[in-house]
């Protein structure tokens, strides 16, 4: 009998998975504040890389502070968390699975709770960016219409601070969120 194409390797560029059965981004709400993945990110990415998935690919995974979601994301914006997911990378392809990251820029969307409601100043919020300053009309999380938004006496959602360049989009110039 023939070996299922499910299976079978597939080869794209430089890389070949042993099989088709590639591992979807999944966040986990489980980052500390620092974005570092810890035992939990080793747990979930390499669990399905140990299961026999050919391709892992990680949570939706910030570049700077002001573009995770939540303050559960995971980020890669500095070398601690470099380190901490080469740890799980290693894992993985020890696993004989090929690593995969969903890099990730939360834009107007960001600064939001798991349930996607806006995230106060007070627990850790901050002023989202984006390319024009218009505050987005969906949830994040697309269970909160605008109609149900207002049912549901729901804060609106932040306008964002306009970024005309990358220089200022450096999230070292950032400024804490105001409540409106
Ligand atoms: C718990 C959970 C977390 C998810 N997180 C992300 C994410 O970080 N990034 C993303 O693009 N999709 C995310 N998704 C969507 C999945 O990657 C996937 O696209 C979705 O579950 C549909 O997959 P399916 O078409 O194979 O059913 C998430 C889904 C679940 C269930």
């Amino acid at each position: 009998m023939s070996e299922s194409l499910l299976f079978s390797p597939i080869a794209l560029r430089g890389i070949t998975s042993r099989n088709r059965i590639w591992a979807a981004p999944m966040a986990q709400y489980s980052a500390p504040e620092s974005g570092v993945p810890t035992d939990w990110h080793l747990a979930h990415l390499g669990g399905m890389a140990r299961g026999g998935a050919g391709l892992v690919m990680t949570e939706a995974t910030a570049v700077e502070p002001v573009g995770r979601l939540g303050n559960a994301d995971t980020g890669i914006w500095n070398d601690e968390q470099v380190d901490a997911w080469r740890r799980i990378t290693r894992f993985i392809s020890d696993m004989g699975a090929t690593s995969a990251i969903q890099l990730a820029h939360s834009g107007r969307k960001g600064s939001i709770r798991h349930r996607g409601t806006p995230l106060p100043a007070e627990e850790g919020g901050w002023q989202v960016v984006a390319p024009s300053a218009i505050a987005t009309k969906v949830s994040p999380n697309h269970t909160h219409s605008p109609a149900t938004r207002s049912q549901r006496s729901l804060p609106p959602t932040p306008t964002p601070r306009a970024v005309r360049s990358t220089q200022d989009s450096k999230w070292s110039r950032s400024t804490p969120r105001t409540a409106t």
